[in-house]
């Protein structure tokens, strides 16, 4: 097994700073960053996140890297290069895309995800696991972010580069991303081991909603304090940023954040028919469920009290339906 070498990373820091020469000064580049611009990446941006382009070609990174001494198969172990199938010959894995360098928690440069200009698939190709890139423990931005974490004693979690990028521009420097995959019991410690409140902020689709049901049980069980960004259906927030602005970002989605257990009860209505008395009924008793989850009777009681305003059922009838849920349980 090939271990993490110094070498590996130096090609990827290297690599790193040409492909942003390549997006920022040259003929090549130029469509990359017209791209990025009309998307609303700023300058500043660009460059505060390094984000760089790559040209189409099967063997640019393969010269670059020849010529400045790097062993091939080494550099195919870290990911830069895959390996023809028949014989010894390599060839770059990221062609024609625009690059977002991913760094550890020590800053150093230790991957790739490469963004297509336009709709085709895959949109990010990404940096496989490597001696050097351990996904479950990479969080994207947490080395330049953590200052901040630390400093306001809150994380922002997101999905995608972009949101963070965007975040980043609306002022939101305690902004990191889990790259895609869902969040891992290792990112989680990682986080708690800096701070204690995080709030997340997927997309408001069905597959971030799914997403942040599932990071939000892996933190709590790190032992974070989780809350959820309201997002309107289908937006992300880069979209959101871009459409709405910075403050209304701030105000109306991150300040305005729900408790998970709001989030969990705003969830279980999607979908639901609460003019019919049947999904009602569901509805309150699944809510009954959530509320018998907490373990603090102040939590219990203001949200029972919320039910009982929202549904015009008296407090102590949904109370004495909460105790009966232990009662079944336990038999
Ligand atoms: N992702 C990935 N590979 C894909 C698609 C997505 O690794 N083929 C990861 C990326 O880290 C991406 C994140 O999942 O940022 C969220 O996916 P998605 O919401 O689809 O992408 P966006 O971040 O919104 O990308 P963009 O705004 O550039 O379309
Ligand atoms: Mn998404
Ligand atoms: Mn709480
Ligand atoms: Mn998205
Ligand atoms: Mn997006």
């Amino acid at each position: 097994e090939q271990q993490p070498s110094n070498r590996m990373i130096e090609a990827h820091e290297l690599l790193k700073k040409f492909y942003h020469h390549l997006l920022v000064n040259t003929k090549e580049g130029q469509e990359a960053y017209d791209y990025l611009l009309q998307r609303g990446f700023t300058d500043e941006f660009i460059k505060r996140f390094e984000i760089g382009y790559t040209i189409n070609s099967w063997d640019f990174a393969v010269k670059f890297l020849t010529k400045r001494g790097f062993n091939l198969e080494e550099m195919e172990k870290c990911g830069l290069l895959i390996k023809k199938d028949d014989g010894n010959e390599y060839f770059d894995r990221f062609r024609n895309r625009i690059m977002f360098p991913i760094h550890d928690l020590q800053g150093r440069t230790i991957a790739f995800s490469g963004r297509i200009l336009g709709e085709e698939q895959p949109k990010y190709l990404n940096s496989p696991e490597t001696p050097i890139f351990l996904k479950s423990k990479t969080i994207y931005n947490f080395h330049a972010a953590k200052k901040a974490i630390r400093k306001q004693e809150q994380v922002l979690l997101f999905e995608g580069y972009a949101d963070v990028i965007a975040a980043v521009g609306a002022e939101c420097e305690n902004s990191v991303a889990t790259m895609g995959t869902s969040l891992t019991v290792e990112q989680a410690k990682i986080i708690r081991r800096n701070v204690e409140s995080v709030i997340i902020c997927y997309d408001g689709d069905g597959a971030g909603i799914e997403a942040t049901v599932k990071a939000a049980s892996i933190l709590q069980e790190a032992g974070c304090h989780v809350q959820v960004a309201p997002l309107p259906d289908g937006y992300d927030p880069d979209q959101y940023i871009q459409e709405f602005g910075a403050l209304k970002f701030r105000q109306s989605v991150i300040e305005n954040s729900l408790t998970y257990t709001s989030f969990k009860l705003r969830y279980l209505k999607r979908g639901k028919d609460l003019q019919n008395e049947a999904e009602r009924m569901h509805y309150i008793d699944s809510a009954l469920k959530e509320v018998n989850t907490l373990t603090k009777a102040v939590e219990k009681e203001h949200y029972l009290r919320q039910l009982s305003d929202e549904f015009s059922i008296s407090l102590s009838a949904l109370k004495e339906q909460e105790l009966q849920i232990n009662k079944v349980q336990k038999q």
